[in-house]
């Protein structure tokens, strides 16, 4: 594991300055275009759930989309979009966010999970954990179970995981 964390680290580009002056930002497309770092990324993000019977895969827009769709595959789930406001067309539920450069809102479309429904969580990053605390108040306001919370990479100084393990969900990262 130490030396595919090596890879994947190796495999993420850091831009200064963008999209804030001051912000580091972690570009996964340098990984997403290597094949052989992206799939070791989602081996590795469903390794821990092989055995779990899961109903979904929620990923969020944009990033948590590409690596949550290759989840889905993998554990045969379906697929549940958690988008930027304005972006879904059937009747939604809706909530407001912040995350490190900024605030925004979120939504789900209202059928996209069952009451019970156990769901895995999905993103590139977690930083401040503004962006998945918000995923999964949308998610549990639907009444499913968010089983666990999966991100490539965490940046542990931000406080995210600790912030949504406050709220009683497991949270998994493959990167520091
Ligand atoms: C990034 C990242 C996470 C979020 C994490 O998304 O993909 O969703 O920030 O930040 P937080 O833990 O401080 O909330 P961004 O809002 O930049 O959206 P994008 O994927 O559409 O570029
Ligand atoms: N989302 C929040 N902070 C981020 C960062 N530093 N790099 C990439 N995405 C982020």
């Amino acid at each position: 594991m130490a030396d595919i964390q090596q890879t994947l680290a190796a495999s993420i580009r850091a831009i200064h300055d963008y999209p804030k002056p001051g912000i580091i930002f972690r570009d996964i497309t340098t990984l997403l275009g290597d094949a052989a770092a992206f799939r070791s990324a989602v081996d590795e993000l469903v390794r821990p759930y092989a055995d779990l019977a899961v109903d979904q895969i929620a990923g969020i827009e944009a990033r948590g989309f590409i690596l949550g769709g290759a989840m889905a595959h993998q554990l045969s789930a379906g697929f549940v979009p958690i988008r930027k406001k304005g972006k879904l067309p059937h009747t939604t539920v809706r909530v407001a966010y912040s995350l490190e450069y900024g605030v925004d809102e979120m939504e789900m479309h209202v059928d996209a999970v069952k009451p019970g429904d156990k769901v895995i969580l999905c993103d590139d990053l977690i930083a401040t954990g503004g962006t998945a605390e918000g995923a999964v108040k949308l998610l549990r306001q639907l009444g499913a179970e968010v089983v666990s919370a999966c991100f490539v990479i965490d940046l542990p100084e931000l406080g995210g995981r600790k912030k949504l393990e406050a709220l009683g969900v497991e949270v998994r990262t493959l990167v520091s």
